[in-house]
């Protein structure tokens, strides 16, 4: 969707009208959107504001301020490591800095064959099982370093079924 094609912007335009008769139709639109195409670049954003007539900045700070909203694509495996207190003081920066070194890619990045984006998260309501980690929602209780290399194996050969 980098750059928007016809039958994009054509979907997109459609999405906007569903909601032309909301009183508030930019979560439903960019909710929407969300689902169809897995992000929300700014391009997007900017088709949605002449459409609707609802300011980029205004789309740009609910686009961002929630989590299930996306700037980027995300990759075919979520993987957020919980950095919240509890997963922090037992080692949860160790567990993302060695899925860092792994994946080669930063929290926040997405790597080159679209496999895996990695994630840090605030407390995932999993405290009891710190530190926590999730991937594509399935949460892994008491990670530690020397089991992450595994993991990472679990999901790339998911993914050649
Ligand atoms: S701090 Fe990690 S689950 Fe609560």
């Amino acid at each position: 969707m980098a750059h928007l094609q016809e039958a994009a912007v054509k979907q997109i335009n459609e999405i906007c009208d569903r909601y032309v008769n909301e009183e508030t139709p930019l979560m439903m639109i960019l909710s929407d959107i969300q689902k169809e195409y897995g992000y929300i670049p700014l391009e997007v954003q900017e088709l949605v504001s002449e459409r609707t007539g609802i300011s980029v900045a205004e789309i740009y700070g609910v686009v961002t301020f929630y989590s299930f909203f996306s700037l980027k694509p995300k990759g075919k495996n979520v993987v957020g490591c919980c950095l919240g207190t509890a997963c922090y003081v037992k080692g949860a920066q160790n567990v993302i800095d060695k899925f860092s070194e792994i994946l080669g890619i930063k929290p926040g990045e997405t790597s080159e064959d679209g496999l895996f984006t990695l994630d840090a998260l605030r407390c995932i309501g999993a405290c009891g099982i710190a530190p926590a980690v999730q991937i594509n929602g399935t949460v892994y209780p008491k990670m530690s370093v020397d089991k992450v290399a595994a993991l990472i194996e679990q999901y790339k050969n998911e993914g050649e079924h």
